[in-house]
């Protein structure tokens, strides 16, 4: 079995801190960008250098922090961005320059007023000068999801020859569905000269909220790594979220793509971004949401509670949470209610369980959900009735 990897670009730090009231200052950045290194992803897109001053000193300053990870910073296919973010970039282990431009007709005609000759001639003048500062240089087609694939092909094949060593194939706008995505790099694999020597990157956009499996389509397509955030933060409806890619390959070991995650360590750093940036993560949000392995159905419960794997196919110890959450509601059976009795120290047998549950139901009834107060206060009530022994 041939196990690929799939490098993990993550850009929490660029793509996700320009959403408005995500704005980190270069402190929280750095503890962010440890975090990330920590966590083991491969790149880390810092910021974007000659957008500000501010930005310039975070990505100068992860470049000085970061151990083992490839510092990136973007730019435009513009000589001054690419100069900037070489010298932000200078004391990194390990530097990146992310350069490039729009490929879609839209853009090519609307943003630049321009040909695609000249959107080619311009990024691979981009490309080539990045290259004059580091080995490393990857470019984006922008809005490649959108973009005719012979063109973009085209574009690849000359980025290639300027000395790319990643392609980026974003789908900017979230437009497509996972079979046109994969199908994109798939062309692109069966169709540039030279891809071979490269990497593909997905860099998906959730506008329909497609971004985690066009990524995973891509990399079962040919594509080895895929950029992505925390929580799925980003512009608009954001990105592919980092933590539900990683547990994708892990999930599913038959892909024979691997990333080298700690995957105990993605709560934690959810946490720790949705806290930082003051950006609230769904509850329902895949892997890191609060109900994310929370049971609150009697069927599901009863479920559960004999065997985890009949509702849950991840151990929430994988994902650094501590267990499975039995959340008592008025749907809820009497399993649910004489575990979580059982968790705080109550032994009912079936008589007094049969009573405790009624009680139960008529608070569940008044409440949204049941917690251990309440249950101390059940089995009193239900003890003068029926004499609960109290363990
Ligand atoms: O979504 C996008 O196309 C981008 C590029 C700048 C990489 O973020
Ligand atoms: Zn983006």
């Amino acid at each position: 079995m041939n196990n690929d990897k799939v490098q993990i670009f993550d850009t929490t730090l660029r793509d996700g801190e320009q959403v408005p009231g995500c704005k980190l200052d270069t402190k929280q950045k750095l503890v962010i960008a440890e975090r990330l290194d920590f966590l083991g992803v491969d790149i880390i897109e810092a910021g974007f250098p000659v957008s500000s001053p501010g930005d310039f000193t975070s990505v100068n300053e992860i470049a000085k922090l970061v151990k083992n990870a490839t510092v990136c910073g973007l730019t435009r296919a513009v000589k001054k961005d690419i100069e900037v973010a070489a010298e932000a970039l200078k004391i990194a282990k390990r530097p990146r320059i992310h350069t490039g431009i729009g490929t879609s007709d839209s853009h090519i005609k609307y943003k630049f007023n321009s040909s695609q000759d000249e959107v080619i001639r311009r990024g691979f003048e981009a490309v080539s000068y990045a290259k004059n500062f580091v080995d490393d240089v990857e470019f984006y087609a922008e809005d490649a999801g959108r973009t005719d694939n012979a063109f973009l092909a085209k574009v690849c094949e000359e980025m290639i020859k300027a000395g790319a060593t990643v392609l980026n194939i974003p789908d900017t706008t979230g437009y497509c569905l996972p079979e046109e995505y994969g199908a994109k790099i798939k062309y692109l694999k069966e169709n540039v000269k030279g891809i071979e020597n490269v990497i593909i990157s997905c860099h998906c956009h959730n506008d329909l909220g497609l971004a985690t499996a066009n990524s995973i389509a891509g990399a079962i397509n040919g594509a080895r790594q895929i950029e992505c955030t925390i929580n799925g933060i980003g512009e608009r409806a954001g990105n592919t979220a980092l933590e539900e890619v990683v547990m994708i390959l892990k999930q599913h070991p038959y892909l024979n793509l691997q990333t080298d995650i700690n995957t105990q360590l993605l709560y934690d750093t959810s946490l720790m971004v949705r806290e930082s940036m003051g950006m609230p993560v769904q509850p329902n949000k895949a892997i890191v949401g609060a109900n994310a392995f929370a049971h609150s159905s009697g069927i599901h419960q009863d479920g559960v509670i004999k065997n985890r794997e009949t509702y849950e196919i991840i151990n929430p110890a994988d994902v650094g949470v501590t267990e499975s959450a039995i959340v008592l509601t008025a749907r809820s059976g009497r399993a649910a209610l004489a575990y979580r009795a059982k968790k705080i120290g109550y032994e009912l047998t079936k008589i007094q369980l049969d009573s405790a549950y009624r009680t139960f139901l008529s608070f569940a009834d008044k409440q949204k959900e049941v917690i251990d107060d309440d249950i101390h206060m059940i089995m009193k009530q239900v003890n003068k009735v029926s004499k609960i022994a109290i363990a």
